[in-house]
């Protein structure tokens, strides 16, 4: 029997017959991967009217098979979006989904991926269009019990899910039968970890196997202009599993996280070639389904502790505005190298905002525990949290509340201390001023009745009261704290003034600086 495939080096590219644990070629390890062969492309296969007649020479000599033009002339037809009957989903595709795209949704098990995609295709089915749910993780039986859990639409019960036709089947080869004879116009393939392609030997799941069958289904997909969402496992350390290949060779990769204890989940996309990549979707998981969260901003003001350590974020969700929670717990560490834990941010953004809190704001916490978290399994990932993050540890480690009036914060850190101007300011001004938070403190030119900041010093000094030395309500003494890890602002300012720059000039710098910010201090209703 001919060879139909062959193992290829992923990074040196060398071709063997046997799978190899090292690549003889460049010795790198695990590096091989089953491909199926390609036929011999014959010479003068070439398309169109540019052929190269046959026995025309090397490449010199005959005509260019396709020639460039310039973009005008290039016709573009104006591109038709389906909507998936769901707004969020819609908005993160960049209007609805393209005919002919791969979309790749990818997240932990038990995340809602099927429950999604399920719902999409009833939705799709609902509106008249032709749709298709293979199935390779559960029976067809397992797929009608959930579709007839879910909740199209709660105004009319009587639009279900349960007309999406489902196939159940791990075969690529009968799968891509069924997709050219059935031609739906949508169809989901869950998951892609699950199927197999006969022709190569490797189990499913593994990185040649995902690639064929992906490779194979978007063929078909692109040339019956069928728009399909493959689902994919995410390992544990987040990349969508085994194949990052996956990520180039689709139209679109979009991520579903949350937290599976919370009902919150949140869609993004990581790459789209049909929309912005900046857009997350924000959902509830509850008895019938998802449910798309559009006043995601009220509920989490309205859920806020407003205790100490706790701060409200306008943060920005790509286009929209997201008031969030920023929780902080800063706790004597016991442990020789103390804890960072966040959740809904970057670790390394957090040890950069600790290090900018101690060295330009007084807070240290070089030896206590810090817990940072985003509260609701949002994940905020933009530079104008780092205020929010910060304000949230110096306050939990004075345990002190915010000061006045239900206020938020945003603006990013800079590294000599500066708070520094973010994207839309007016945006996330207004939608604080629409959920009733007053004196928002922000960067510098943010406009509209922003309590204006120009360093991480001013901003505290806004946003937290006094410490009990420095409103002399009580001096705490220096051996009452000791063996706290936890430095007060005040305590540092009193004790050496120059350490807060190094230099006098610096010093008096700072001093100017504090001054300036003095009014708010003084501010009676605040305190
Ligand atoms: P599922 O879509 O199967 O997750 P995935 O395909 O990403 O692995 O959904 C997982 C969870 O969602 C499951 O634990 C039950 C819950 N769920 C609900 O709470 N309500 C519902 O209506 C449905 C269908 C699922
Ligand atoms: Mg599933």
């Amino acid at each position: 029997m001919p060879r139909t495939t062959v193992h290829v080096c992923s990074q040196c590219g060398f071709q063997s017959a046997q799978w190899h644990g090292q690549c003889p070629g460049c010795e790198a390890w695990n590096t091989l991967v089953e491909e199926r062969l390609k036929p011999a492309r014959t010479e003068g296969r070439a398309r169109g009217p540019g052929r190269r007649a046959p026995g025309a020479g090397g490449a010199a000599g005959g005509a260019p098979r396709s020639r460039p033009r310039p973009l005008g002339e290039v016709g573009a037809a104006p591109m038709m979006r389906m909507s998936t009957g769901i707004g969020e989903l819609d908005r993160v595709l960049g209007g609805g989904l393209v005919p002919g795209s791969l979309v790749l949704l990818g997240g932990s098990p038990g995340i809602g991926k099927s429950t999604l995609t399920n719902m999409v295709l009833g939705h799709l089915q609902q509106s008249g269009r032709r749709t298709l749910y293979v199935s390779g993780e559960e029976s067809a039986e397992q797929v009608r019990l959930r579709a007839e859990r879910l909740v199209l639409s709660p105004a009319d019960p009587s639009r279900t899910a349960l007309e999406v036709p489902v196939l159940a089947e791990n075969d690529l080869e009968s799968i891509l039968q069924t997709l050219a004879s059935e031609a739906p116009e949508a169809c989901v393939i869950d998951s892609v970890q699950t199927l197999r392609s006969a022709e190569l030997s490797g189990a499913p799941g593994s990185v040649g196997q995902v690639r064929e069958v992906a490779a194979q289904i978007m063929e078909l997909a692109k040339a019956r202009g069928i728009a399909v969402i493959l689902v994919g496992h995410v390992t544990k350390d987040g990349a969508l599993a085994g194949p990052r290949v996956l990520e180039h060779l689709v139209d679109c990769v979009l991520q579903f996280e949350g937290e599976r204890e919370r009902p919150y989940r949140e869609l993004r996309a990581l790459k789209n070639r049909f929309g912005s990549t900046n857009e997350a979707g924000l959902f509830e998981m509850r008895q019938g389904g998802l449910v798309e969260v559009l006043d995601a901003s009220a509920r989490f003001v309205a859920e806020a502790t407003r205790a100490a350590g706790s701060v409200v974020l306008a943060a920005m969700e790509g286009s929209r505005p997201l008031l969030v929670e920023v929780q902080a717990l800063v706790a004597p560490s016991e442990l020789e190298q103390p804890r960072r834990v966040v959740s809904g941010l970057d670790r390394n953004r957090l040890a950069l905002v600790l290090a900018i809190l101690g060295r330009h704001g007084g807070v240290r916490t070089g030896g206590a525990d810090v817990f940072v978290n985003v509260v609701g399994g949002v994940r905020v990932e933009e530079p104008g949290c780092d205020l929010a993050v910060a304000l949230a540890v110096a306050s939990a480690s004075r345990g002190l509340a915010l000061k006045g009036t239900p206020r938020a914060c945003f603006g990013e850190l800079g590294l000599t201390g500066e708070l520094r101007w973010v994207g839309h300011p007016e945006r996330r001004l207004q939608e604080a001023a629409k959920h009733g938070l007053e004196a928002v403190i922000a960067p510098p030119d943010s406009g509209g009745r922003a309590c204006e900041v120009a360093t991480l010093r001013q901003a505290l000094a806004a946003a937290l009261p006094r410490g009990p030395a420095e409103a002399g309500v009580r001096a705490a003494s220096a051996s009452e704290r000791a063996g706290s890890p936890v430095a007060l602002v005040s305590e540092r300012r009193a004790a050496t003034p120059r350490a807060l720059g190094g230099a006098p000039e610096a010093a008096s710098h700072a001093r100017r600086r504090l001054a300036a910010a003095g009014a708010q201090e003084e501010d009676p209703e605040a305190l």
